[in-house]
C-alpha cells in the first residue's frame, strides 16, 4: 500500500502533464499506466499544438524543444478541386499554431517528470478504482512485477483515455452520454519524405477527403478518408500515393506531391463522444477519459491539455481545503468540450465526401464562404488556433 494526494490513471498527455502541474504548486501524485513507458512514447497520434496549449506547456517549462524543433504555422490551406486557399491565423485571430507530434511532447513530460523525480508504475494490470465517492478513495492494481498494489490517495484524475476504466466507475445513474459514429474513417500513413507543402492542407474532394501534415523536414504525416471496414492490409503504398495525389491537387497551379517510403500505415474510426459530469465524489476525468473528437482539426490533445490545467488549479485549491474550483471543474470543462466538440464535427462534416450530391454542394458553398468571407475565415481560424483555455 502506499499514499499519495492524488493518484492519477494514465500516463498519457493528459495524466504527465497533470503531475507535472500539481508537483509545480506542491501537490505530490503517482502515475498508474497499463502500457509501457516505450510503448507510450512511441505511439503516433496528434502532431498539431494550438496556441493556448502552448503558452500552457510554455509557462511549466516544457516548451524548449517545441519551440527548437516543432514548426509554428501561421495558418493552413483548404483545398478542393481547382481551387486552394490559405487561412493566416496570425492576420485573422492573431494565434498561430504548432506542429509537434504527440510522441515528443510525451517525451518532454516524460523527461521533466524524471526530474523532479515522479513516481510512475508503468506495465500495471487489473487497474480498479475504489470508493471514489468517499473520502478515502484508492486504486489497486497488479504491478509490473506481479505484485498486488493499493494506492490510498484523497483524489483520483482518471487521464486513461477512450477504454480505461474510470468513466466506467461512475454509476450509470449518475452519467449520461452522447456519441455519433461517423460513416467514414482515416488512413493515416507516416512517410520518410519532406512535406510537399509549408502548411498543412485540408482537402475536400468527391472521392474522399485528404489530409497533408507533416513531423519533420523530413517526415510527412499523411490521411485519407476511407470506408470504416476497410483492412490497412489492402492499402498498396502506390494506391495510397495515388489517391493522395488526386485528392489534394497534384498538377494543379504548379503545386505537386512528392511520394517517399511509407513507414507505418493505421486505420482510425472516427466518432464524437461526450461523458457529463466530469467528476463524481474524489474522481476527476480529463481528456479522452471523457470525451473523443474526430480528428478532423486536431482537438484531441489540445482538450486534454485545456481540461488538465483547469483540473490543476482546481484540485490544488482542494488540496488547500478550497473546493470551490473542484465542484465548478466539470462545468467549466464541458462549456469548451461541447465547443471543441461542435468545431470537430463541423470541420469533419464539411470536409468529408458522403456520396450524397447535395450535401456536395452544401460543403461546398460553406468552402466558399470560410475562405471568401471575413467572418466565415475568421469563425475558422478563432476555434482552430484555440479558444482560451477558461472559455
Ligand atoms: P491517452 O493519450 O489515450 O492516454 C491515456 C492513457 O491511459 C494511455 O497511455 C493508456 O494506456 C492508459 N490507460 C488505459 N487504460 C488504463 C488502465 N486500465 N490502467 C492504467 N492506464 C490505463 N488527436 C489529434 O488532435 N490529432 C490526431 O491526429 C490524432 N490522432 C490520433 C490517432 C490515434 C490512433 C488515437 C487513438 C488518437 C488520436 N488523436 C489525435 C487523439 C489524441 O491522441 C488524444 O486526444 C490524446 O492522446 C488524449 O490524451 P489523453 O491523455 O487524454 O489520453
Ligand atoms: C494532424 C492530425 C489532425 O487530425 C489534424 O487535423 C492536423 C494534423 C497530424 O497528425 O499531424
Amino acid at each position: 500500500m502506499v499514499r499519495t494526494q492524488v493518484a492519477i490513471i494514465g500516463a498519457g498527455p493528459a495524466g504527465l502533464l497533470l503531475s507535472h502541474l500539481l508537483a509545480r504548486a506542491g501537490v505530490e501524485s503517482i502515475v498508474v499506466e497499463r502500457r509501457t513507458r516505450e510503448h507510450v512514447e512511441g505511439r503516433v497520434r496528434a502532431g498539431l499544438l494550438e496556441a493556448s496549449s502552448v503558452a500552457v506547456l510554455d509557462d511549466v517549462g516544457v516548451g524548449d524543444r517545441l519551440h527548437a524543433d516543432g514548426f509554428e504555422h501561421r495558418g493552413i490551406y483548404l483545398h478542393w478541386p481547382g481551387e486552394r486557399h490559405h487561412l493566416d491565423f496570425v492576420d485573422l485571430v492573431g494565434r498561430s499554431v504548432y506542429v509537434y507530434g504527440q510522441t515528443e511532447l510525451t517525451k518532454d513530460l516524460d523527461r521533466a517528470r524524471d526530474e523532479d523525480g515522479q513516481i510512475f508504475y508503468y506495465g500495471v494490470a487489473d487497474t480498479t478504482l475504489e470508493n471514489i465517492d468517499s473520502e478515502t478513495p484508492s486504486v489497486t492494481f497488479t504491478d509490473s512485477d506481479g505484485r498486488p498494489t493499493r494506492i490510498e490517495a484523497d483524489l483520483i484524475a482518471g487521464c486513461d483515455g477512450s477504454f480505461g476504466p474510470s468513466r466506467e466507475s461512475i454509476p450509470p445513474s449518475e452519467r449520461r452520454t452522447w456519441e455519433k459514429v461517423y460513416p467514414y474513417a482515416w488512413l493515416g500513413v507516416l512517410a520518410d519524405v519532406a512535406p510537399s507543402t509549408d502548411q498543412l492542407i485540408y482537402s475536400w474532394h468527391p472521392e474522399g477527403f485528404a489530409l497533408h501534415s507533416m513531423r519533420s523536414a523530413s517526415v510527412s504525416r499523411l490521411y485519407l478518408q476511407v470506408d470504416p471496414a476497410t483492412e490497412v492490409e489492402r492499402w498498396g503504398d502506390r494506391e495510397i500515393w495515388e489517391a493522395l495525389a488526386r485528392r489534394l491537387g497534384d498538377g494543379e497551379n504548379g503545386w505537386t506531391l512528392t511520394p517517399g517510403p511509407i513507414t507505418e500505415k493505421t486505420v482510425l474510426p472516427m466518432r464524437s463522444f461526450v461523458m457529463a459530469p466530469m467528476r463524481y465524489g474524489r474522481l476527476f476525468l480529463a481528456g479522452d477519459a471523457a470525451h473523443i473528437v474526430p480528428p478532423t482539426g486536431a482537438k484531441g490533445l489540445n482538450l486534454a491539455v485545456a481540461d488538465v490545467a483547469l483540473l490543476a488549479e482546481a484540485l490544488v485549491a482542494f488540496t488547500k481545503g478550497e473546493p470551490a474550483l473542484a465542484d465548478e471543474y466539470s462545468e467549466r470543462a464541458l462549456r469548451r468540450v461541447w465547443r471543441c466538440t461542435h468545431f470537430s464535427w463541423w470541420m469533419t462534416t464539411m470536409l468529408h465526401a458522403s456520396g450524397d450530391p447535395f450535401e456536395a454542394e452544401l460543403q461546398r458553398a460553406q468552402l466558399v464562404w470560410v475562405t471568401s468571407s471575413q467572418a466565415g475565415s475568421t469563425g475558422l481560424a478563432e476555434n482552430y488556433a484555440g479558444l482560451p483555455i477558461g472559455f
